[in-house]
């Protein structure tokens, strides 16, 4: 046991614990309202804050005071200023999880709130509060669609980290993002194989933003967005990419997506999975706290090495290797049609 774990009795600790609910919606406040994007430039008074933002000026300060313990916010002589940790935060910053903030809370906080259904029944939370799956919610509001793609965006290139600098993808033609939202991860990868064509699919509504994304990329003559469901059918292509997608699903409904690729691909076709790999034993891993959201969100569930492997034998895939970046926490986990 630790000095601090001494100093605070359990009980205290417990009540930190149990106050999450407060932490994370005071985040998403500073978030949503541009606290820390207004921070950028400098300390400001909570007044002057409060004015720029939109915001009651004793609520916010309280918000503030509530935060800075939690090392968001630093007191100076002429206000308020935003830390290291609070910068996150902002819009701009190239480690900016903004958009993560206001999807978690926009959409995920209200149903973990029936995570005691799912932890009596095994059923998924969201889908009892919603009264729908989470993705067919999602797929009818541009809007959700929007932030899910912006979250989708930040997520994962703080989740890749140094990734896709060393890696390289297995060579071919036509490489397809399945479940590629806004087209960010295809547009990163095509940069760098200018000889390449590549295809975003995804939900028609997810899919439409790819558009731009792809054009500020300078990309719209090698590509071609496509939106439809991967449980009907994917376009053809030599290399396969899905990021974060698999890890949504349950194993059967995994191996059907995998199926719908096996379908539309020749064999010898390339898949990448952009995953996470659970890994063995009790330490702590942020794959224990993404398996906790996919649970409770969409009945999906992260995987060790073994089951990423026997998944894809499953969808007629042969797991080749896994690489790791030295500071994402994802992997590119190769392999081939059989
Ligand atoms: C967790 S997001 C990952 C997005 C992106 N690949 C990334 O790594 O940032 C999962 C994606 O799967 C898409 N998706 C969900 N159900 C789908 C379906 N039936 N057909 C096609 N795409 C689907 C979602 O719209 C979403 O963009």
């Amino acid at each position: 046991m630790s000095g601090d774990e001494r100093a605070i009795p359990a009980a205290v600790r417990m009540q930190q614990l149990l106050s999450g609910f407060e932490v994370s919606q005071a985040l998403y406040v500073v978030a949503e309202l541009g606290v820390a994007t207004a921070l950028l430039g400098g300390p400001r008074s909570v007044e002057e804050l409060a004015a720029e933002t939109g915001a009651d000026s004793d609520a916010l300060g309280r918000i503030i005071r509530f935060l800075a313990p939690l090392g968001v916010f630093r007191a100076t002589d002429d206000g308020v200023e935003v830390t290291d940790l609070g910068r996150t935060l902002a819009e701009g910053p190239d480690d900016s999880v903004r958009g993560l903030a206001r999807y978690w809370m926009e959409t995920h906080y209200a149903p973990f709130g029936d995570l005691l259904h799912t932890a009596r029944t095994g059923e998924t939370a969201a889908t009892k509060f919603l009264g729908k799956p989470f993705f067919d919610w999602v797929k009818e509001s541009s809007h959700l669609a929007e932030v899910q793609n912006s979250a989708m965006a930040d997520g994962g290139r703080s989740a890749r980290g140094d990734l896709l600098d060393h890696y390289r993808l297995p060579e071919g033609n036509t490489i397809a993002d399945i479940g590629g939202a806004d087209g960010t991860l295809l547009a990163e990868l095509l940069v760098k194989r200018p000889d390449s064509k590549g295809i975003v699919f995804d939900l028609p509504k997810v899919s439409a933003e790819a558009h731009e994304t792809l054009a500020a990329a300078g990309l719209s003559d090698r590509t071609t967005v496509i939106g439809g469901d991967f449980f009907d059918a994917v376009p053809t292509a030599d290399v396969y990419v899905m990021s974060a997608v698999l890890h949504d699903w349950s194993d059967s409904e995994a191996a059907r997506i995998l199926r719908s690729i096996a379908d539309a691909a020749a064999p010898g076709a390339r898949l990448v999975l952009v995953e996470m790999v659970m890994p063995e034993g009790d330490g702590p891993h942020v794959t224990k706290m993404v398996d906790l959201i996919m649970l409770a969100m969409v009945g999906g569930r992260e995987r060790t090495e073994t089951e990423w492997r026997s998944l894809l034998e499953e969808g007629g895939f042969t797991l080749d290797r896994i690489v790791s970046g030295s500071t994402g926490v994802m992997s590119a986990i190769e392999a081939t049609l059989s």
